[in-house]
Order: structure tokens, then C-alpha cells, then sequence
């Protein structure tokens, strides 16, 4: 057999594609994060109309992606990166800014692929805690960034996957003038920001000129397989970021960049529309939660997950539980300790699905959580 890299050691499967495969049949999965309402129609037209638009587009983003994301964001299109997915974005920043000997500030409970990022640049990650709410604590981030020199980049990521926490307009500026003063990348990881039905979260760009902002139209304009994203900031943190995603990806798809101007032109009307849909899921989930595991969850800020505090039989063994549960029970959700040793107590419930898939998987989930 040939060797792989000596970077990919340690690195698998992400835990939540893991659960998902193999399960038995017709398996209920709460675990993924990806919208179950349809392409809004502004972006179906798009594409439908793109034709036989698919030569390469200019590295930086089809002009007319630009003009639209500097509209939506009010900023000038030099600030602009457009990317393949915010994921890309992530990629081609952890490249540019870490390296062996360097850290990644990351939040624990988090999203899965930063510590493997950061891992693939050859970077190590030192991680911070939230709040008991799953929100930033800004004592508590500003406290790891000062304790370690060898930090070079932060994120952040309100409202939170696995969490759904959010952060204060308050916390978020002493956040960046932290990392502002440090020298420090700071990355405000924002996909889920217009997924919310209470209050809208504010974003970095509210509370400093420092920074990157991301978001992409995977979750809130309800289109994840465009694979497109982008990132806010300043145009020097960006260019080195640019640089590696033009080798990485040449460009995003050109289709799904034109489907991403109607959808961002569109927005008044798409993301009402996308939060309606969320709003009937939000409600079959707090409501079967209630009928059949008599919890009452908290509202999110934002996103669609809900972070429930695994019962206590749980605890010792959280993912053998949640194998049970998949085997046994048909239902996924996934362990807490996927995104993070702060997690072990929890689990990440998705309400992304459709509402008749939610209410039956709570359901299933019912035998286990209360088994002696
Ligand atoms: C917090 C967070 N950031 C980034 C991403 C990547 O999303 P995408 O590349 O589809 O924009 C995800 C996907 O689930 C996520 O949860």
C-alpha cells in the first residue's frame, strides 16, 4: 500500500458523515445541518437560464457575484472574496496564516473541520470555551489568546454550530480589539446569522472594521450544493487567501455564481421565505420535544440545531449511546464530543429536516431516553 501524507494521520471520516453511514434502513437522521425546503425559485430560474454558461469565470468572482455580494454587505468589491463554499474560504485561510509551530484559536464545543484544518496546515489548535449558553465569552477568549503567543488566527462562529449560541455586540468588540491589538487573524465564521426566528445576531462588521466575515448560500438562502461562499475583510488579509483558493479551486462554478446573484439580489424575499420554512420545523421539534421527551428547548439564536443535555445514562459513554440509538432506534443525532470534549454532556439534534421526519425521529427517541 502507498502512504498518505504524514498531515492526514489522525484524520477520518467527520463524525457526522460517520454516523450517517451504515445505518440501518430507513434511518431518521437529525444529524445533518443542510436544508430540506426547495432552491428558492429565484435561483432555479438562474439556473435554468445559465445555458451553456460554464467557461471559467475570473478567479476573484464573475463581476456581477461581486457587485451583488458589495451591495448586500456594503462594502467595496476589493473586500470581497468569493469562494467555493465557505468552506473553501476556511481552507485557503488556515493555509495562509498558519503553519507548523503556529496555533489556531478555536471554540470547543465547534465545528468539526476547524481542528482538522488548522491540522492540515500543520498547525496546532488551542481552544476556548463558550459560555454555559453556548455563546462567546469574551473573558474567556480574550483569556487563551493572551495566555499562548504562538496564536495566530481566531475564529469565531455566531450563531454556533453545534451550539445555535450566539454573541453580543459587546463581546464581538473586545473580541476584535483584542485580536486587532495581538496581530492575530480573526475569522467570525457567520453561515447561520439570517437563519434566526427571535432576533437577528449582529455581525462582526457591526461591531469593528477588523476582521473576516463568512457566510455562503448553504444555509439561510437554502442552497448548499451550489457550493458557493465568500469572505468580507480587509483586502490584504484576504489576498493571501485568494492566492491559494485560485490554485485550489480556480474559481467557484460559474452557474451556481449566477444562481447566487438572484438569490442575493433576491434577498428581501428569500431569506422571509427560507425563515418561514425553519419556523415549521422549529415548531414540529419544541413541540414533539415536549410531548414525547417532555424537554422544553431553548430557541437557538440562530442556525438549526438544538444543543439537548443528553440523559444521565448517557454520560459515560455518549457515542456508544447514540450507536444505540441509530441501531436500535433508527434516529440519528450526533454526541456532542464530535465537536469537542466541552460537548460530552450533549447532543446536536438537527432540525433541518422536514417537519413529518423531525416529529417521527423525536419520537423513536423516546424508548431510549428515559430507559433505566
Ligand atoms: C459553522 C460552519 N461553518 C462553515 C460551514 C461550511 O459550509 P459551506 O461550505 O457549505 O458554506 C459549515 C457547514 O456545515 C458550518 O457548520
Amino acid at each position: 500500500m502507498i502512504p498518505c501524507a504524514s498531515r492526514l494521520a489522525g484524520i477520518a471520516l467527520s463524525p457526522i458523515r460517520a454516523m450517517n453511514e451504515g445505518a440501518p434502513p430507513g434511518t431518521v437522521s437529525l444529524g445533518l445541518g443542510e436544508p430540506s425546503w426547495p432552491l428558492p425559485p429565484a435561483a432555479v430560474k438562474a439556473l435554468a437560464n445559465s445555458g451553456s454558461a460554464c467557461a471559467y469565470g475570473p478567479n476573484q468572482g464573475l463581476p456581477e457575484m461581486r457587485a451583488s455580494l458589495a451591495a448586500y454587505y456594503g462594502v467595496s468589491e476589493e473586500q470581497i472574496m468569493v469562494s467555493s463554499g465557505s468552506q473553501a474560504a476556511l481552507f485557503a485561510l488556515f493555509q495562509a496564516y498558519l503553519e507548523r509551530g503556529v496555533s489556531a484559536l478555536l471554540p470547543d464545543p465547534g465545528f468539526i473541520a476547524y481542528p482538522v484544518l488548522a491540522k492540515l496546515a500543520g498547525a496546532n489548535s488551542v481552544l476556548y470555551p463558550l459560555s454555559a449558553t453556548g455563546c462567546l465569552d469574551p473573558d474567556a477568549f480574550i483569556g487563551c489568546l493572551n495566555a499562548d503567543e504562538s496564536i495566530r488566527l481566531a475564529v469565531i462562529n455566531h450563531p454556533g454550530n453545534p451550539t445555535g449560541g450566539g454573541a453580543s455586540l459587546e463581546a464581538l468588540r473586545a473580541v476584535a480589539e483584542a485580536c486587532r491589538a495581538r496581530g492575530v487573524v480573526l475569522v467570525s465564521d457567520e453561515v447561520y446569522r439570517e437563519l434566526y426566528l427571535g432576533e437577528r445576531q449582529a455581525s462582526l462588521r457591526d461591531a469593528s472594521d477588523y476582521g473576516i466575515v463568512l457566510s455562503s448560500l448553504s444555509k439561510a438562502f437554502g442552497a448548499p450544493g451550489l457550493r458557493v461562499g465568500w469572505a468580507i475583510g480587509e483586502p490584504e488579509l484576504l489576498a493571501p487567501a485568494r492566492l491559494i483558493h485560485n490554485y485550489m479551486n480556480t474559481a467557484a462554478a460559474r452557474p451556481s455564481q449566477l444562481a447566487a446573484v438572484a438569490l442575493l439580489d433576491d434577498a428581501p424575499s428569500v431569506l422571509p421565505a427560507m425563515r418561514a420554512e425553519l419556523a415549521e420545523r422549529w415548531y414540529a421539534f419544541s413541540g414533539t420535544a415536549d410531548e414525547a421527551l417532555g424537554l422544553n428547548p431553548a430557541l437557538p439564536s440562530g442556525s438549526f440545531y438544538s444543543w439537548l443535555p443528553l440523559p444521565p445514562l448517557a454520560h459515560e459513554d455518549p457515542l456508544a449511546f447514540c450507536l444505540k440509538l441509530r441501531d436500535r432506534g433508527r434516529v440519528i443525532i450526533i454526541p456532542g464530543l464530535a465537536f469537542g470534549e466541552a460537548g460530552r454532556g450533549y447532543a446536536r439534534v438537527s432540525f433541518a429536516g422536514k417537519p413529518e421526519s423531525i416529529r417521527e425521529g423525536l419520537r423513536r427517541l423516546a424508548p431510549f431516553w428515559s430507559m433505566p
